[in-house]
């Protein structure tokens, strides 16, 4: 894997700095760029009794533009902020017993957090956080709505010691700026349900240690060829993204969550994903990736949810064995993809599943009678096919899942005498039908 990653992010760092105008970059290995040790683990105003402690004088002048900028007057009127008992505030002391920023948190986001909250109408992020050297966590939620700005480039020279960044909802325009790629020790990236544009900058590929990646809800078009090699969470649903989903995707071995849902995404599913032996949640619905149905899904041995929905994917079958041995698979859903011929029995053979859709596709032939053995099944979708004959369920399965089970609007699906179905939309099995 390092003769795979290393040239192609020495590669990706010297474009980043081409981009910027800058020189080219090397790759820091150590933790030599971090400011002095703190002591302790962070701490709030709450926990803070130390008598002569104080917070540098620097870090607080900053603090007060932070709290003016985002209509949060009144923190000018506290002597000391690290010791100013408000929650969104957290402060470690170095080994002089001088106090420094790590974590400043803006927005109500649950009842129980009390963050200093923003004036939405005329709130900014203040310069005055380039002058937090010690800064780890960055937190803004629902703060520019009403005062749409771009994100300021100059979160870029956070590099040193930001750790998180978490932008959500805050009505962001106009594109991620590439100086964000300078945040190379970053671990979480949220910039969730803004209205950022353009395309996802290549040099993010620059925060190695990256594990969580959340850019959904934005209006951004294309996914360059990254890698990240210890990324868990990666959400881009709900962008304007095209082009084929990156081969590259298969260079992200610790991916547990791959959410690409309603987007433009074109091509078929590249064949590395395969490879993704962490993977527990793939949600690819609402695209346009073109079938059929990779046999190499078998391999994601830990995948639990699976959404393929709302891609054209026919005419296609599923075939025979294609989730063969998918021990952890409980949730399957395969709406509205123009998948033909019949349900394969197997599907029947799936222990853990919970939750199956088939519906609105063109599935003909008889539900197999496997799905019977389907014990944890608790929601089954088959409305909308050609499927014909009996239901092979029986009575306490039919119960179990109730109005979670539809099978209207089949071509010749009937029901047996006391199987419980009378009130599905469907005739039973011994009057003729018209
Ligand atoms: C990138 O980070 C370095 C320090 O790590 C800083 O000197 C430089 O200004 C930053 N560049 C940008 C564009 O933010
Ligand atoms: C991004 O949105 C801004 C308006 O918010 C617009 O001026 C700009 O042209 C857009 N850029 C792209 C690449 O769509
Ligand atoms: C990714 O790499 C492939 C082949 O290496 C190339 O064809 C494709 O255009 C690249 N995509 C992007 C978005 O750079
Ligand atoms: C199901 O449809 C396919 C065409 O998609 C057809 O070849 C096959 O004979 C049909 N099977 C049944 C049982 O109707
Ligand atoms: C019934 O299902 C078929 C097959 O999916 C579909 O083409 C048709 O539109 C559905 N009819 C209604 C009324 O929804």
């Amino acid at each position: 894997m390092a003769l795979i990653f290393s040239p192609l992010l020495l590669f990706l760092s010297f474009m980043c700095f081409r981009l910027l105008g800058v020189m080219p970059f090397t790759v820091i290995m150590s933790d030599s760029g971090v400011p002095s040790a703190l002591v302790d683990g962070p701490q709030t105003g709450f926990s803070m009794n130390k008598d002569g402690a104080r917070t540098d004088t620097r870090e607080q002048e900053a603090v007060y533009d932070i709290m003016r900028a985002t209509g949060n007057d009144w923190a000018t009127d506290i002597p000391d902020v690290c010791r100013g008992r408000w929650h969104g505030i957290e402060c470690m002391p170095d080994n002089n017993d001088v106090y420094h920023v790590v974590s400043l948190s803006f927005g109500a986001l649950s009842d129980d957090t009390a963050f200093p909250t923003c004036d939405p109408t005329r709130s900014h992020i203040s310069p005055s956080i380039t002058k937090l050297p010690y800064l780890r966590t960055l937190f803004f939620y629902r703060c520019f709505s009403y005062n749409p700005q771009p994100i300021p480039s100059l979160l870029g020279q956070l590099g040193a010691t930001l750790q998180t960044l978490v932008l959500r909802e805050n009505g962001h325009v106009g594109p991620i700026p590439i100086e964000l790629g300078n945040l190379t020790r970053l671990k979480v990236l949220d910039l969730h349900k803004n209205n950022l544009n353009g395309s996802i900058p290549v040099c993010l590929a620059r925060m190695t240690g990256l594990r969580s990646l959340d850019l959904s809800g934005n209006k951004l078009t294309s996914i360059p060829n990254f890698s990240f090699p210890i990324l868990s969470i990666f959400d881009l649903s709900q962008n304007l993204l095209m082009g084929s989903i990156p081969s590259s995707i298969g260079a992200c071995p610790g991916l547990i969550k791959m959410d690409l849902g309603h987007n433009q995404l074109t091509g078929p599913l590249p064949y590395s994903i395969g490879t993704l032996k962490n993977l527990m949640l793939m949600d690819l619905s609402y695209n346009r990736l073109k079938g059929p149905l990779p046999m190499w899904i078998r391999s994601l041995i830990s995948l639990q949810t699976l959404i393929l929905k709302g891609n054209p994917m026919g005419p296609t079958p599923i075939p025979s064995d294609g989730f063969d041995g998918m021990k952890g698979l409980m949730t399957l859903i395969l709406s509205n993809m123009n998948l033909h011929g019949p349900i394969p029995s197997s599907l029947g053979k799936l222990p853990g599943l919970r939750v199956l859709h088939l519906d609105g596709n063109n599935f003909n032939g008889s539900i197999p009678t496997s799905f019977r053995e389907l014990e944890s099944v608790s929601e089954l979708r088959l409305n909308d096919n050609w499927l014909r004959g009996p239901i092979p369920f029986g009575r306490e399965m039919v119960w179990r899942m109730r109005r979670k089970l539809r099978v209207h609007n089949n071509s010749g699906l009937c029901y047996n005498a006391n199987s419980g179905l009378e009130d599905s939309g469907i005739g039973p099995c011994d009057t003729p039908r018209p």
